[in-house]
């Protein structure tokens, strides 16, 4: 297994850029959200947040290999494989099955959704952002088109109706709006 302080490190060590970074940080913050939601492991789903795009940067020419170059770098710490298996769902390399699966292939394009939200709000302030406002977009096919709805809609497989989803997603996105500077 590894420690949350070691897959940090990790994780900035392969991944440079920082939007990218924000994004990694704001799945994790998601996966640990939903895993208090439904009373899951709640550091065991963090670090698959953590983890889902370690190899993005290397693969970003290849992208048949993600997530397969992250099993690789992942072999020494002998993940149990749940965790692989969740981390090699999201991009739909295999069919989700558990709970974890189906919440980290929803909150990876979510969390990109709603930093498009806050960015779009008046405000440009995730805090002023409410269900409203996310759903209204949410159907607007054209705004942050990168986010795919029928992704985001998978939500319905964890029992979450979307508008539920979406504010436990951003409420997780708001502990940490400093690093998210939004
Ligand atoms: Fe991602």
């Amino acid at each position: 297994m590894i420690d949350r302080a070691t897959a940090y490190d990790l994780m900035v060590s392969k991944i440079k850029n920082r939007n990218l970074q924000k994004h990694i940080l704001s799945v994790e913050a998601g996966m640990i959200k939903l895993a208090q939601h439904f009373g899951e492991d709640v550091e065991k789903w963090g670090l698959v947040g953590l983890l889902h795009d370690l190899d993005y940067d290397k693969t970003a020419k290849d992208p048949d290999r993600h997530t397969f170059v992250t099993e690789e770098w992942l072999k020494e710490y002998n993940l149990p494989d749940d965790m692989i298996y969740a981390i090699r769902c999201h991009p739909g390399y295999a069919p989700c099955q558990s709970r974890m699966d189906w919440s980290l292939y929803a909150t990876d394009p979510t969390t990109g959704f709603i930093v498009a939200c806050a960015l779009m709000h008046p405000s440009k302030k995730l805090a002023n952002v409410d269900r409203d406002f996310m759903l209204r977009r949410f159907g607007e096919k054209r705004f942050a088109a990168g986010a795919t709805r029928e992704n985001m809609a998978a939500c319905s497989n964890l029992g979450l109706e979307l508008g539920d989803f979406l504010m436990l997603i951003r409420e997780a996105m708001l502990t940490i709006s400093d690093k998210l500077e939004l």
